[in-house]
């Protein structure tokens, strides 16, 4: 939907975020001292004082924004997404609208700015995270139908947040919403919010979390129902899942441990290779990866997280022009291999392999190749190619060549990749029964087909 206030188009707002491909979300306020996720204080049914007191006491020692940035920039994201302010209501950031801030209590510090500061410095486009609801106040809890007094002062005390957030810090490149369930775009005045955006930032994107419908997240079986408008805001948010989303440009959000985006001790990390898988899946659907991390309670990365993060950055170092840049991929059937993309007219093959055999098929491309190569290095690939069969011989073993995890390897073709009918189909999907005549070939019989 396009808005009066809007001077510049979507594509063009949505050049560089489709071409960026992985950003980093940083869940962090007082509940990471807490230990119990960023949500703890309602799931767990807290006494809002004591949460409020708890709160107002912490103050983390180590906040370091340029740590982060620099932990950010190693790991190869080309963006971020902060938590100005999370469900508690607690905002990171200088307000004259509420004492419950890191610049009123304890801190005494703006974390906000210096988060934008650094990021900015470090070259990555910087965003906010916003949640509309602040589980704390009754006004959020009302029927917002008819806009009741105290519903509409609890509205308008989030916009002017929105305001100071997007007037005061200099350029802000993504407003990422949340918590607008179980309010309506009508009862938030979505349209107007996206007007604020507009006028105090011509530049930026916004999610889609503007209203309180999720049905597309419920269709996929999602476990929350993030609040998704299928109209507002310039693309869509699958949470914990990375399905397309039908109606525009998406960006998937993923957790790096098991659960939970707040800092939570114990928690089990994902291996490295399941959060680079993510990042492979995102690629090749055309969508972009948003990974969290939730510092901790004194404002330190964990180390499991670095260690991950680094390590995938290494491999970005190496294989990142398959990944980044817009574009999908999944020009044949390849699950049993890997994942494809495509990056200017070239084809890449994503190995999702621990170990494979040094011979790679590929069935179902049209195109001709000219040319494979092992990524991030100078080995050449031996490429046998009759009809609709491809072999590309002589892959190393992973754990070879300095990659460690996921080889990948370039194709470059005759055009730009294209595929044969059958390279176009994807088995499950359309009706299978199509393939009763690649059966029929074998002949009728249970009995070993023989020739
Ligand atoms: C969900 C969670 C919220 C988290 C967000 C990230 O909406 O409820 O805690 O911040 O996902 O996408």
């Amino acid at each position: 939907m396009t808005l009066t206030t809007q001077k510049i188009p979507q594509d063009v707002r949505m050049q560089w975020f489709r071409a960026a491909r992985y950003g980093l979300f940083i869940h962090w306020g007082p509940y990471a001292a807490l230990g119990f996720g960023e949500q703890g204080m309602l799931r767990e049914h807290m006494d809002q004082r004591e949460y409020e007191r708890r709160a107002c006491a912490w103050n983390p020692a180590h906040f370091d924004a340029k740590a982060w940035a620099d932990t950010a920039v190693r790991g190869g994201f080309k963006y971020a997404v902060f938590t100005a302010v999370h469900h508690d209501g607690y905002c990171n950031w200088d307000t004259d609208l509420t004492d419950f801030s890191s610049m009123k209590q304890a801190p005494k510090r703006d974390f906000v700015a210096e988060y934008v500061e650094a990021f900015r410095e470090a070259g990555l486009k910087v965003g906010l995270y916003f949640s509309l609801g602040d589980l704390r106040i009754p006004g959020y809890w009302s029927d917002s139908t008819g806009d009741p007094p105290d519903w509409v002062a609890y509205r308008d005390y989030t916009h002017h947040r929105l305001r100071e957030l997007l007037s005061r810090y200099g350029t802000i490149d993504i407003a990422w919403f949340d918590g607008a369930w179980p309010h309506n775009a009508n009862a938030w005045q979505s349209k107007k919010i996206l007007e604020i955006c507009h006028e105090l930032q011509p530049h930026i994107i916004t999610n889609n979390r503007l209203d309180a419908e999720s049905p597309y997240s419920a269709a996929q079986g999602a476990m929350e129902m993030p609040g998704e408008s299928s109209t507002l805001g310039d693309y869509g948010t699958p949470e914990h899942h990375t399905t397309p989303d039908p109606n525009r440009f998406w960006e998937s959000c993923q957790v790096s441990t098991s659960r939970l985006w707040g800092f939570t001790p114990g928690e089990h990390w994902r291996p490295t290779w399941d959060l680079l898988d993510n990042l492979c899946v995102c690629a090749s659907k055309g969508g972009n990866l948003l990974m969290n991390v939730g510092p901790d309670g004194e404002g330190r990365i964990p180390p499991e997280f670095a260690e991950r993060s680094d390590a995938i950055g290494r491999w970005l170092a190496a294989n990142g022009e398959a990944v980044y840049g817009p574009g999908a991929g999944d020009i044949t059937e390849f699950i049993s291999r890997g994942y494809q993309t495509v990056r200017d007219g070239k084809l890449y093959l994503i190995l999702r392999y621990e170990s494979q055999p040094p011979t790679v098929r590929v069935y179902g491309l049209a195109s001709r190749v000219l040319k494979a190569r092992l990524l991030g290095s100078d080995v050449e690939l031996g490429v046998e190619q009759r009809d609709a069969e491809l072999h590309i011989t002589g892959v190393p073993a992973a754990g070879t060549h300095g990659l460690p995890l996921y080889p990948v390897i370039e194709l470059t073709c005759d055009g730009d990749p294209t595929a044969t009918d059958f390279g176009k189909q994807r088995i499950w999907s359309g009706d299978p029964r199509r393939y009763r005549p690649w059966a029929e070939a074998r002949g009728d019989s249970p009995y070993v087909a023989r020739d």
